[in-house]
């Protein structure tokens, strides 16, 4: 169930796969109603956007407390020094990035005076007056943060394209 250093467990895998399908959901959710004029429509976008970031925001932590009770799983064997380099900061940057976006899209809300809900209930009640300035600051780190991550989930997947196609190693297969 653990990651050894050979191999993923199944929690790592399953949470692996889970969160890449909720990240794909929650970026397309946010591109369709960033476009939308305002109204309940809209609002009622963002608050399930706002309920699902949440959740995904669960299912790091447990991810993270996956990673540090297992051993690190090291890159398989004939991976060049540098890929090996590339690949551990990559995936480091992918952690912090996902929740500098989450972070930042839970002061967005909070600092136009909203309350953060799960599904209904709130689970982070705002203590800011309507601030737009720090409203617009936060939106701002929410969608630049978005773009880099998308731009490190595009080299994550060059980097497995790599793997399978040119260095034929078993990489993609054990996170399979
Ligand atoms: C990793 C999880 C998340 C991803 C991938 C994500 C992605 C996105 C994207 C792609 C947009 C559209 C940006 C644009 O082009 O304007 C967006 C907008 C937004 N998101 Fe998120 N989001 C996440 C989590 C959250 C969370 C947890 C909250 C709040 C609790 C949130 C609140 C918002 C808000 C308020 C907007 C609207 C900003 C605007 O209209 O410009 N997001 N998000
Ligand atoms: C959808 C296409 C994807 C494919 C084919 C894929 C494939 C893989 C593979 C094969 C590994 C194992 C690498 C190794 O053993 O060294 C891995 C690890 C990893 N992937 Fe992905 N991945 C995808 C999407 C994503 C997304 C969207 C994220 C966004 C956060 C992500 C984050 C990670 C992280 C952080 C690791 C390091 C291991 C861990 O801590 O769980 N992947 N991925």
């Amino acid at each position: 169930m653990k990651n050894t250093k050979l191999a993923y467990g199944t929690p790592a895998k399953v949470l692996h796969w889970l969160l890449a399908l909720l990240l794909i959901g929650q970026s397309v959710v946010g591109l369709y109603f960033a476009d939308m004029p305002r109204g309940d429509d809209k609002t009622e976008l963002l608050r399930l956007h706002a309920s699902f970031g949440l959740l995904i925001l669960a299912f790091m932590l447990i991810r993270l407390g996956v990673r540090a009770s297992g051993e690190r799983v090291e890159p398989v064997e004939g991976t060049p020094a540098m890929l090996k380099k590339v690949a551990h900061g990559a995936h480091l940057a992918l952690y912090a990035l996902t929740f500098i976006v989450i972070g930042a899209g839970i002061f967005t809300l909070l600092t136009v005076g909203w309350n953060v809900d799960f599904f209904g209930m709130t689970v982070i009640p705002t203590w800011f007056e309507r601030d737009m300035d720090l409203h617009h600051l936060f939106e701002e780190i929410h969608v630049y943060g978005w773009y880099v991550l998308t731009a490190l989930v595009g080299l994550h997947l060059v980097g497995v394209v790599y793997h399978t196609l040119i260095l034929k190693d078993g990489t993609l297969k054990r996170m399979v």
